[in-house]
């Protein structure tokens, strides 16, 4: 094509995909390249500020490693990470939200009613719940992949001082659906700020906070792992998690218990952790499909 114009650029673009081997990559690629060609139109950008952003791409490439991902931190900062999964989420029960770049495959198992707090620092918490599938049946030989960070705001895999491991767990839940173990309570942290993605926050005013979070995925035989988290009410960064990834019905309530024997009988049992002590209630339900 010739004489292009900005009105007819996309159609060009479109046109030149025609032979695209796969149809559902021409569909991205071209509804890709006219919001591109749109935003451009829209806002007549300069030459100064497209090159402004390619070289906070390609900035990008400094951070990135086998254990940080600065592209996937501008995905998630943008919004577009929550905005997949909200898209993909299956209706009904409880809800999913971000992985966040801290999960590992392969963490140690721990008994129900386990421990991974191990008197390290913070305030321990007491976690239990249920789960049940869409028709409220317990959800019977399902496993629970933990993780969160310390009592110091670090993850493991951002802190030397903690084993590679530490806050990282598969649980069993009971055949009736029931789980709990032994934690520290979350804090909020900042998301890594120092690179590109960082910058854009400064540009816009924006602060590096998520409320503190417990992550989960729960492995239910024959379903889609679902993937989530779950947030304490009274954090001050709720209404405005960096990422994006706070959805109604994971705040809960984190409650403090005086009386030992309000807690599971198995961590009721467990002398060496200290009260009162922070408890939070899961009550979770699998999505149809
Ligand atoms: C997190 O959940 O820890 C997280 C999520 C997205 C970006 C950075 C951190
Ligand atoms: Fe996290």
């Amino acid at each position: 094509m010739r004489n292009l114009t900005p009105a007819t650029i996309t159609k060009a673009f479109a046109e030149y995909a025609k032979k695209a081997p796969d149809k559902r990559t021409r569909t991205l690629m071209v509804s890709l390249a006219g919001h591109l060609h749109k935003f451009v139109r829209d806002n007549k950008v300069t030459q100064a500020e497209w090159l402004a952003g390619i070289d906070a791409l390609t900035r990008a490439t400094k951070f990135t490693d086998d254990k940080r991902n600065e592209y996937i931190l501008f995905s998630d900062l943008l919004g577009v990470s929550s905005l997949v999964d909200m898209v993909n989420a299956l209706k009904g029960g409880t809800p999913s939200s971000v992985l966040g770049p801290f999960h590992i495959e392969g963490a140690p198992e721990i008994p129900n009613g386990g421990d991974l707090w191990k008197g390290q620092v913070g305030e321990p918490l007491v976690v239990s719940g249920r789960i049940v599938d869409h028709k409220g049946k317990p959800a019977k030989g399902t496993v629970l992949a933990l993780w969160q960070n310390s009592g110091n705001g670090l993850y493991a895999q951002q802190d030397s001082q903690q084993s590679p491991t530490n806050y990282h767990a598969r649980l069993k839940v009971a055949d009736d659906g029931t789980f709990c173990y032994s934690t520290v309570r979350p804090i909020s942290y900042t998301v890594p700020d120092d690179g590109p993605a960082g910058d854009m926050l400064r540009a816009l005013g924006r602060h590096a906070w998520r409320p503190a979070h417990l992550h989960m995925i729960i492995h239910a035989p024959g379903r889609k792992p679902l993937i989530t988290e779950f947030f304490p009410k009274d954090d001050k960064y709720l209404d405005r998690d960096a990422v994006f990834g706070v959805r109604g019905p994971l705040v809960l309530p984190f409650k403090k218990a005086k009386d030992r024997k309000k807690l599971p009988a198995k961590l009721a049992a467990r002398e060496t952790l200290p009260m009162p002590v922070w408890t939070a209630t899961l009550d979770l339900k699998l999505p149809a499909g």
